[in-house]
């Protein structure tokens, strides 16, 4: 029996949900095997879906990457990453079974012909693993390596099988990238074989907006302008930007989370019902919203920096002392926008979004805060402690969701207070969170892009950033401006307290 239904079993909350997730036979190949995210995410989701038995039976993984290494010596990096980043406990009968199909290519920057020797491991694999001309080609490398690859691997694409293209984010710098970039792999791929990774897309909690939305009666008739009174929504981090100095100088917030992760919250908090789940459907909804956005004055735009400061009681430098960061750097660390989503739903509804690293702390929710009650027929008094509704999706950590009501003291009198009606994953569905890699490196297997973004989003998105950077190339910033530990700049409060609201408090 599959440990999956095993655990099923143990586990009557999950009994019911369906299991069969698998993929037909294919190879993985993996550009950029020896970086961080090989080693932090993707191992680590592969070993895991090996663990539930979601792999299929005739699979294999070819790492490429510039660093000389033999397949056995790829298999003892990657065995350790799993047993340091892994969620599941290491067993060694699993691991083995995935490091058979394991090979690795050396290659030389911007080499074509590497790809000839990627080409013959993949017949190999083909030969003995029975993976059947399917590939999936999974690019986490810098986008100037992209065009050797795509390039090259379009070339050679197998006479049997699919082909499938997953790309990390970013999805170019900026618009005019985007869209060269569009060009480049529409060359040689269907817009259906390209795979645009948003990771958020793929976590548990970003999904269950869909399903609170769209599956709860409640909710949808209320989801609205005349019943919201705004939402916000929050990306924070308290770590910095790690040793990552050459690539975030030039992304900053903007580039790396809110162009895509920030954005694609506020289309699913946002969209409109799909008819149904397919990935058309879905995207055609979301990119809607996207189309909807109009561009933020630039009042409503704040950026920072942090500076040093304490975060979780630990004294932390501040970004421009950074290793490999220019000590007058003027790259956002931290931003926040009011937004609207321009239509019948949501006219005149702000989004207050914010994105930034070393925060207090980490938590990414969205809160949607509602209206007050039109008449309390109560005293002013007993509803002083009554703050409006808030239904608070918990994105990460503490994954759950909360709605806070007005709830009537105990004893004498009436006196309200805001209380929490709290849905917690841990206790309601008793299993830990599976990581958003797991879900997307097999959706992608099973040929389904719901969860990736399409080549319109990422359009739409470049637009707002590209206006929202330009209008900031007009003046200099007085950066740092927020010690580390703190929730971004003052001027991130102001940017509510002009409409009368605040931040929700933390
Ligand atoms: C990545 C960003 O996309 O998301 C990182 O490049 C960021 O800078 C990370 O730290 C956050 O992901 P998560 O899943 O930890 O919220």
């Amino acid at each position: 029996m599959a440990l999956a239904e095993d655990q099923r079993l143990e586990n009557p909350l999950l009994a019911g949900l369906p299991v069969s997730r698998r993929s037909e036979p294919c190879a993985l190949v993996i550009f950029g095997a020896s970086g961080d995210l090989t080693k932090r995410k993707l191992f680590p989701a592969l070993y895991s879906l090996a663990f539930r038995q979601l792999l299929p039976e005739k699979f294999g993984i070819v790492g490429v990457a510039r660093s000389e290494e033999t397949d056995d010596e790829f298999r003892e990096r990657m065995k350790a990453a799993v047993q340091e980043f892994g969620r599941d406990e290491f067993r060694k009968d699993i691991w083995e079974g995935l490091a058979e199909g394991m090979r690795y290519v050396r290659v030389e920057a911007n080499e074509d012909a590497a790809l000839d020797r990627v080409a013959e491991t993949l017949t190999e694999l083909d030969r003995s693993r029975g993976t059947a001309g399917n590939r999936v080609y999974y690019l986490a490398v810098p986008p100037d390596a992209f065009e050797t690859i795509v390039g090259g691997v379009g070339k050679r694409r197998s006479a049997e099988g699919w082909t499938r293209l997953i790309v990390e984010k970013p999805f170019g710098h900026d618009l005019a990238s985007a869209l060269e970039l569009n060009d480049l792999v529409h060359r040689y791929f269907e817009e259906n074989e390209i795979y645009r990774i948003d990771h958020y897309l793929g976590k548990e909690t970003v999904q269950n907006m869909l399903a609170l939305r769209f599956a709860n009666g409640i909710f949808e008739p209320i989801w609205n302008r005349q019943f919201i009174d705004h939402v916000q929504i929050t990306v924070a981090e308290s770590i910095g930007i790690e040793a990552r100095a050459a690539y975030y100088e030039k992304a900053g917030a903007i580039r790396d989370i809110f162009q895509n992760h920030l954005l694609q919250l506020v289309a699913l908090t946002a969209m409109e019902p799909p008819i149904d789940f397919t990935s058309d459907s879905v995207r055609n909804e979301k990119v809607k919203v996207l189309k909807s956005m109009h561009t933020p004055g630039p009042k409503n735009v704040v950026r920072g920096q942090y500076g040093r400061g304490y975060v979780e009681g630990e004294e932390v430098p501040g970004y421009r002392e950074e290793p490999g960061v220019d000590p007058n750097s003027l790259t956002d660390t931290f931003v926040a926008a009011k937004l609207f989503v321009d239509n019948w739903r949501w006219a005149d509804t702000p989004y207050y979004v914010r994105a930034g690293k070393r925060l207090a702390r980490r938590e990414t929710t969205i809160a949607i805060q509602f209206k007050r009650a039109p008449h309390p027929p109560f005293e002013e008094l007993a509803a002083e402690g009554l703050r409006p509704n808030v239904l608070l999706i918990n994105i990460q950590p503490d994954e759950g969701v909360s709605l806070a009501i007005g709830a009537k003291v105990p004893g004498q009198g009436l006196q309200i207070r805001t209380v929490h009606m709290d849905f917690l994953y841990g206790g309601a569905f008793r299993t830990d969170m599976p990581e958003a890699y797991e879900r997307l490196v097999l959706d992608c297997m099973r040929g389904d892009s719901t969860l990736f973004t399409r080549e319109d989003e990422v359009t739409e998105q470049w637009q707002l950033v590209d206006a929202i950077v330009a209008a900031w190339r007009r003046d200099r910033p007085s950066f740092p401006n927020y010690p580390a530990g703190a929730w971004g700049p003052p001027s991130s409060d102001d940017l509510l307290q002009r409409d009368g609201r605040t931040w929700r408090r933390h």
